[in-house]
């Protein structure tokens, strides 16, 4: 086999069967295909596709290109979930504290950031000390004490995923629903969890841009799900405009740690309180309650505070630092760049996820190339979303970078420039989108 026949293969619109799969992922592993070559079949894959049983055989090798985590030590159903990203995505931070302060183990391997979308890992890393690289040898000593964990991607886990991640997010190869599915399905899988949940994120500031391929990577999802003997749930989550009204790592983290706190806004809380029930369901607590019951009961760990308790724990227990009041010690602080007024009166019709995921990429919240280093304190603050009233000389944004080693004036400007697409106002009143476009789910 070679992988020339295997690139022009896929090109030229062939499938590729599960021997070629297997070579393919092996020659990622151990490195012995060259980058180019790697990059070449990744885009033959985004333009001609693949069938559902390339997508499930590309999976399973990916899984199994490193080790599997045995998590069956651990009691209890371990439920795990994932975005496919999106622009001021918080969910994490704040759900699995929720999920957790039930008793449910919640062991969390997320990724870095990709592309426009912001990342998990980079987000937890804004926090002074916090850990993320925790050896699958102390999976079960992190739950026992605080009934949580999140990591990174350890080097043996889904190493294949990896390094395609690596690549795929600086060779426009992101938006592929085959090339997304396999990449999260083999982490999942890997992860050792026994049920996942996934929030599929639809919009302008997604890889899913409208809700039929955003319905289609669940399918594909849900299909290597049953394969593999795991219920998968899907969330479909609108991304037409960034969630909440923080973008950037620690200026999300702010944002998280006030719904935590009991505060905070409405429609970050609809996607983490649906993300929440659905995760519940597949588990005990979930039993012979409706969904509106388990969105309250959630709701109310916000409220008494033991969410925010259980957030503290995890920090702790991965070494990261917390205030006296329980609020994280961040690694820098957003200072304050400019802030952008409204130019007439009216209402917000558009806050495109896009613009803004990409403007606070340029000032430095995100990577622009693979071994760039994150600016944590840089960001954007929305003061409107779709659907306010606005009056001219009203705040709009407010773009921040971090203290300790900020862009240069020309990225700036180009932030500047890209927000400026952000925003638009019409005469007449809007209504705000809805968060929560579909679920579908197989138990
Ligand atoms: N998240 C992942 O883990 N992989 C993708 O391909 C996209 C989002």
């Amino acid at each position: 086999m070679n992988m020339l026949e295997l690139i022009e293969k896929k090109r030229d619109g062939g499938v590729i069967s599960k021997e070629e799969i297997q070579f393919f992922v092996d020659g990622v592993t151990d490195k012995s295909i060259p980058d180019y070559q790697v990059s070449a079949f990744l885009m033959a894959v985004l333009w001609r596709g693949m069938n559902d049983e390339e997508t499930t055989d590309l999976t399973l090798a990916m899984a199994n290109s490193g080790s599997i985590c045995d998590l069956s030590d651990i009691p209890g159903v371990k439920v795990d979930k994932h975005s496919t990203g999106g622009v001021g995505d918080k969910v994490t931070p704040i759900l699995l504290p929720i999920v957790a302060s039930f008793g449910i183990p919640c062991v969390k391997l997320s990724g870095r950031g990709l592309g426009f979308t912001g990342g998990t890992i980079d987000k937890f890393e804004s926090i002074e000390g916090f850990c993320t690289s925790v050896d699958p040898s102390e999976f079960k000593s992190k739950i026992e004490n605080c009934g949580l964990l999140l990591g990174g991607q350890t080097a043996d886990l889904a190493p294949c995923d990896k390094y395609l991640y690596a690549l795929r997010d600086v060779t426009g190869t992101v938006p592929s629903i085959p090339l997304i599915a396999s990449s999260i399905m083999s982490k999942k899988i890997a992860g050792g969890s026994d049920a996942i949940v996934l929030d599929i994120t639809c919009g302008s500031g997604a890889f899913m841009k409208d809700i039929d391929s955003a319905r289609e990577l669940a399918r594909r999802m849900i299909s290597i799900g049953k394969l593999a003997g795991k219920p998968v749930s899907c969330v479909m989550s609108s991304m037409e405009q960034p969630l909440g009204i923080m973008v950037g790592n620690i200026l999300e983290m702010q944002e998280a740690v006030e719904v935590l706190r009991g505060r905070g806004r409405e429609d970050v809380k609809s996607v983490v309180l649906t993300m929440a029930a659905e995760m519940l369901k597949m588990t005990e607590v979930g039993k012979g309650k409706s969904e509106d019951e388990l969105k309250e009961l959630c709701n109310q760990k916000l409220q008494n505070g033991e969410a925010f308790e259980k957030f503290g724990e995890l920090v702790l227990s991965q070494g990261g630092m917390l205030q006296s009041d329980g609020s994280p010690v961040y690694v820098d602080r957003p200072f304050e760049v400019m802030t952008v007024h409204a130019k007439k009166d009216g209402y917000i019709s558009k806050c495109d996820a896009l613009a803004v995921g990409e403007a606070s990429c340029l000032l430095g919240a995100g990577r622009m190339e693979k071994d760039d280093v994150i600016d944590m304190g840089a960001g954007i603050r929305l003061y409107k979303k779709i659907g306010d009233k606005v009056s001219r000389g009203d705040e709009l944004y407010t773009m921040y970078t971090g203290t300790k080693a900020p862009v240069g004036e020309d990225r700036i400007d180009e932030a500047l420039y890209r927000m400026e697409d952000a925003y638009e106002i019409s005469d007449s009143a809007v209504s705000a989108p809805k968060e929560i476009l579909d679920v579908i789910s197989f138990k």
